[in-house]
């Protein structure tokens, strides 16, 4: 980037929990912006140009590309990513802990944005079956772990199926572990 050709951008938002008010230059990404000046290397960058899915951060409740959403446009909004899901005591998410149990992680490096993937679509439909479940993830490629063990852990959170006494605890607010 060379001075003076870019805009400087104001912008105020939240990232995962936290108030970030901080000027933007209008070339930016947001998967610039997280990784590179809030140090948020959670979220990786394969591809670059929207096709991998290893980018895939929460953006006011949906899943977008980081790499494609430009940084100017986070103005406002409420961004979460992988380094927010896990609690301030270090209790994993109910997705992370299903990621682990099920197998769904090898080298890791797909595995930010398909959790993200997943807590969007769970959030969106508690109940996502298998085909809502592999839908929603056609958008994040793996080269390691041939699908399968990730999509049983996120079928493991899903609500569907499962009893309905274990729902009433899931809307509640209940632990994950209620849920299972
Ligand atoms: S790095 Fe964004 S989709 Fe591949
Ligand atoms: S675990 Fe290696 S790319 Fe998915």
């Amino acid at each position: 980037m060379t001075g003076g050709e870019f805009m400087s951008i104001e912008v105020d938002f939240t990232c995962n929990g936290n108030n970030v008010k901080m000027k933007v230059e209008d070339n930016w990404t947001l998967l610039y912006l997280l990784r590179d000046i809030l140090g948020l290397t959670g979220t990786k960058e394969g591809c670059g140009s929207g096709e991998c899915g290893a980018c895939t951060v929460i953006v006011d409740g949906d899943a977008v590309n980081a790499c494609l959403y430009p940084a100017p446009e986070i103005d406002g909004r409420e961004v979460l990513t992988i380094e927010g899901l896990a609690k301030g005591d270090g209790t994993l998410h109910p997705l992370q802990n299903a990621f682990v149990e099920k197998g769904g992680i090898q080298c890791g490096f797909c595995t930010p944005g398909m959790i993200m993937s997943s807590k969007a679509l769970l959030d969106e439909n508690p109940r996502a079956d298998e085909e809502e479940i592999k839908h929603s993830l056609a958008g994040n490629l793996c080269r390691c772990t041939g699908y399968v063990q990730i999509i049983e852990a996120v079928k493991s959170v899903s609500l569907e199926g499962k009893e309905e006494i274990k729902v009433v605890a899931w809307q509640k607010g209940g632990e994950s572990q209620e849920v299972r």
